[in-house]
């Protein structure tokens, strides 16, 4: 799927887009901006786990938030810590209860499985992770009919990690089988402008101060969005510049995404725009918004929403969506 919106936090598929945020990816906790919280509490139980040396292993980790905030990211830095190997799988990708089998068997004491998008599990194969995670063990027929019998297979010691956009829609039972459960949360501007550096330098690029002030401010506080639109401006200032990021670059090239200062795009003031003028102030569903603005409801819960809300232009009440005063008041400056 090609890129539609550049703010859009998921990502887009694109090679080269993959190819750079891989060699943007952060290794260690020491890389890792932001998120201090949950580094800390990580650091703790990985610290634990090291100085036990008894074999025991991390506890299993559920990463939840928006996209693009750095979970699987995250999770290559905690098997980087804990000095494991990674396996990476996701959630639709394990079409059967075989598959999960032959992935566990294939695991070595201490290796740390990524699960993404692991909401998307199928029934069957979710429970036949339920008891891997619990006991390490793997239960599994052989045979049919009246000739089928269960074995009990000894698994490996090792340690889930599973990332999701929505714990809402993740089967309690699985839920309860993570013992460090957390929500990654959006950045701060300033770290964000710590991240645009980052990138920068490893990009080779020089970014005046002020510029990457700019760039953060934009960048809907989630760092691939950052970095992508860190891209486009460095693109712009290699054609109609020096190749050096300065504010008067960094602003025309924004002004060519069309991107304002709290980081929306035409598609989002548009959204909150057909909401206010069909609806005033009264709440808004979800379908009907999506009715609105030709969308899936769960784009606009999953990506477009969350970020609005974060920000105060949106609020969600039982009834419905609302734009809020501050929404309409950036409707009204942004006309
Ligand atoms: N804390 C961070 N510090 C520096 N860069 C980061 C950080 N978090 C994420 N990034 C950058 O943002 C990009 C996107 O992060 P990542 O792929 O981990 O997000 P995600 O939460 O897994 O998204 P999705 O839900 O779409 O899978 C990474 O390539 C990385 O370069
Ligand atoms: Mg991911």
């Amino acid at each position: 799927m090609a890129i539609e919106r550049l703010v859009e936090p998921t990502a887009s598929g694109d090679k080269e887009e993959e190819r750079i945020e891989i060699s943007l990816r952060p290794v260690s906790f020491e890389e890792y901006i932001g998120q201090e919280h949950l580094k800390n509490n990580l650091k703790l139980a990985i610290d634990a786990v090291k100085k036990r040396n008894d074999g025991s292993t991390l506890d299993h980790v559920l990463l939840y938030g928006p996209p693009g905030l750095g979970k699987t990211t995250m999770a290559g830095v905690i098997a980087h810590e804990l000095g494991a190997s990674l396996r990476v799988t996701s959630g639709p990708a394990i079409e059967r209860a075989g598959d999960l089998a032959s992935i566990l068997t294939n695991l070595k004491d201490g290796d740390v499985l990524f699960i993404d998008e692991i909401h998307r599990l199928r029934r069957a194969v979710e429970e036949v992770l339920y008891s891997a995670m619990e006991d390490y063990k793997l239960d599994i027929v052989i045979g049919k009919g009246p000739a089928a019998r269960s074995v009990r297979l000894d698994l490996p010691h090792f340690t889930v990690i599973g990332a999701t956009t929505r714990t809402g829609s993740l089967a309690g039972p699985l839920r309860d089988r993570f013992g460090i459960v957390h929500r990654l949360e959006y950045y701060k501007e300033p770290e964000i402008g710590q991240i645009i550096n980052r990138t920068a330098g490893i990009l080779n690029t020089k970014i005046q101060p002020e510029a990457c002030k700019l760039l953060a401010a934009r960048s809907r506080l989630t760092p691939r969005i950052a970095n992508r639109i860190f891209k486009r401006v460095r693109d712009y200032a290699d054609v109609n510049g020096d190749g050096i990021v300065d504010t008067v670059i960094a602003k025309k090239a924004l002004e060519l995404m069309e991107i304002d200062y709290l980081g929306l795009d035409p598609a989002d003031r548009n959204m909150l725009r057909l909401m206010y003028e069909n609806y005033g102030e009264k709440p808004v569903g979800l379908t009907t918004i999506a009715a609105l603005t030709g969308d899936e409801p769960t784009t606009i819960e999953d990506f477009y929403e969350p970020y609005l809300m974060q920000v105060g232009l949106l609020t969600r009440t039982p009834k419905g969506r609302v734009v809020t005063e501050k929404g309409r008041k950036h409707l009204q400056e942004m006309k």
